[in-house]
């Protein structure tokens, strides 16, 4: 695992944004995996600034959701679906046959996960995965305890994870309670795993996820086992990492060419 020190959330951004461009010109179709919430908004923020800056051709990308609200009804502003279309696909000036997700309208929950892993598979796949992390240490919405080997599934939020989203909506009673999100096996399942985190807040999640055992009470920590995983933080985020002064001399040291 790869961990990066930056100084500030928009450094973050720009760092990750530039990856994803350098994919898509290797790659012109990459698949890219995308969460939501407030962290990755200045990746998106970046990308799309390259995008209309002409440095990068976005025209072929892909865009796979990680999760979804199970309830919310079709076209809510706070629907992950919406929220993506709104802050990465139309930013990106892609169409809506561009990007892929669960149904979380479903009636039949279990077979939408289902179809949702045979979709990325026979996608071939996702080349790049955008995670966030919650500040009990959730990638998607994996929460504490959630199998190492998941597949994508039905998920009940924590309070605190309802707390923390509250924001999103009028008052905590309209946080629905569950989720479809990608299982941690699914979300390891993709070439390159990019976790940005940003804030004090996060801190002890990062130092956990980076720094402690593998262990399912902390699924951000299965991150550990994947070959390719850059978590990216800033330095508030950074602050209880024991060794921040290693990670930051490895980074300085590395070769341009290498990229994360
Ligand atoms: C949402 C997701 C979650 C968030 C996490 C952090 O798609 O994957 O794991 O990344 O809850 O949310 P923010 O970034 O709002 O702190």
């Amino acid at each position: 695992m790869e961990v990066v020190i930056v100084q500030d959330a928009d450094a973050g951004g720009e760092l990750i944004a530039e990856t994803i461009a350098d994919l898509l010109r290797r790659k012109r179709d990459a698949l890219l995996g995308v969460a939501t919430g407030s962290t990755p908004l200045p990746i998106y923020q970046a990308l799309t600034a390259k995008v209309r800056a002409g440095e990068v051709d976005a025209s072929g990308a892909r865009i796979a959701q990680l999760d979804e609200y199970v309830g919310l009804p079709a076209g809510h502003p706070e629907s992950y679906r919406s929220v993506v279309l709104r802050e990465v696909v139309e930013p990106l000036g892609l169409g809506e046959g561009a990007f892929m997700g669960p149904d979380g309208a479903a009636e039949d929950v279990q077979a939408a996960c289902e179809a949702y892993d045979r979709a990325l598979a026979e996608a071939g796949g996702v080349d790049l995965q955008l995670l966030g992390i919650g500040t009990d240490g959730h990638i998607g919405f994996n929460e504490p305890c959630s199998s190492l080997a998941s597949r994508t599934r039905i998920k009940t939020l924590t309070r605190q994870t309802r707390q923390d989203n509250a924001r999103f909506f009028d008052s905590l009673d309209e946080v629905p309670h569950h989720v479809i999100t990608q299982g941690i096996g699914t979300i390891l399942e993709a070439r390159h795993l990019v976790l940005l985190a940003t804030g004090e807040g996060k801190a002890e999640a990062v130092a956990q996820t980076v720094e402690g055992p593998v262990a399912a009470v902390v699924p951000a920590s299965a991150l550990q086992l994947h070959p390719h995983a850059t978590v990216v933080v800033d330095e508030a985020a950074a602050s209880k990492l024991k060794l921040a002064d290693y990670f930051r001399d490895t980074y300085a040291a590395k070769p341009d060419w290498q990229g994360i």
